[in-house]
C-alpha cells in the first residue's frame, strides 16, 4: 500500500487482515442483534472511526439504522486533559430512549472517550450501549470500557492509518501501521 510520506515504521494490520476482521465483527454483531423489536442504531465516533465504520457496516446483515450525519465527536478540555473532562463537540440529534446503540471506534486508548460516550448515552435512556472497536490499546487504559466487539489488541505504539491520524495526516493509509519515532520526537 501507499506510504506517500515515507513515515511508516512497519505495517501492523494490512488490508486483507482488516477486511477479514470487519467480516468477523460484522457477523458477530449480526448474530447478536438479530431480532428484537427496535432496530439497533450504529453510531461512529469522528474522525477516526469513519473508515472502519464504512467497512464494518457492509458486513452487518441485520436491519440497522445508520445516520451518517449523526456521528459524534468528543474532545477534551484543554491540552493534556489532566482533568479527563470531555465535551461533545458534535452529538447525535436522535432520541436514544429505549434504543440499542452500537458505538463504533477505531481505537480505545485511555478509554476516556468511550467511557464518556457510554455514560452519556446510558443517561439518555438507551437500552444498551455496546462498543465495537477495531483496536484496543489495553496498556494505556485509565477509564473502564467494556469492549464487546474488539478487532485487535494494539501494541503501545503510535499507530496511524485506516482512519487514524497523527496531526490529521495518514488517515488515508489502507492499513494500520506504527509511525516512525522520528516523526513525533
Ligand atoms: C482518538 C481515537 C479515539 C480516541 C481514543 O481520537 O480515534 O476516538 O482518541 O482515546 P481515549 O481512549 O484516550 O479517549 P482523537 O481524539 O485523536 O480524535 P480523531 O478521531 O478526530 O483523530
Ligand atoms: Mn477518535
Ligand atoms: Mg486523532
Amino acid at each position: 500500500g501507499a506510504d506517500p510520506e515515507g513515515d511508516v515504521e512497519r505495517v501492523l494490520f494490512d488490508k486483507e487482515e482488516l477486511a477479514r476482521k470487519c467480516a468477523e465483527l460484522g457477523a458477530a454483531i449480526s448474530a447478536d442483534f438479530s431480532g428484537g423489536e427496535d432496530v439497533p442504531l450504529l453510531v461512529g465516533v469522528l474522525n477516526g472511526a469513519a473508515v472502519f465504520m464504512a467497512d464494518l457496516m457492509r458486513y452487518i446483515t441485520v436491519p440497522i439504522e445508520i445516520r451518517l450525519a449523526d456521528f459524534i465527536s468528543v474532545s477534551s478540555y484543554g491540552k493534556g486533559a489532566v482533568s479527563g473532562e470531555l465535551y461533545f463537540r458534535k452529538d447525535v440529534t436522535l432520541e436514544l430512549q429505549n434504543r440499542r446503540v452500537i458505538v463504533v471506534e477505531d481505537i480505545v486508548d485511555t478509554g476516556k472517550t468511550l467511557n464518556a460516550i457510554m455514560e452519556s448515552f446510558s443517561a439518555r435512556g438507551a437500552t444498551s450501549v455496546t462498543v465495537c472497536a477495531l483496536l484496543d490499546k489495553v496498556a494505556r487504559r485509565t477509564a473502564p470500557v467494556d469492549v464487546k466487539y474488539k478487532g485487535f489488541d494494539c501494541p503501545n505504539e503510535f499507530v496511524i492509518g485506516y482512519g487514524i491520524d497523527y496531526a490529521e495526516r495518514y488517515r488515508n493509509l489502507p492499513y494500520v501501521a506504527a509511525l516512525k519515532h522520528t516523526v513525533y520526537e
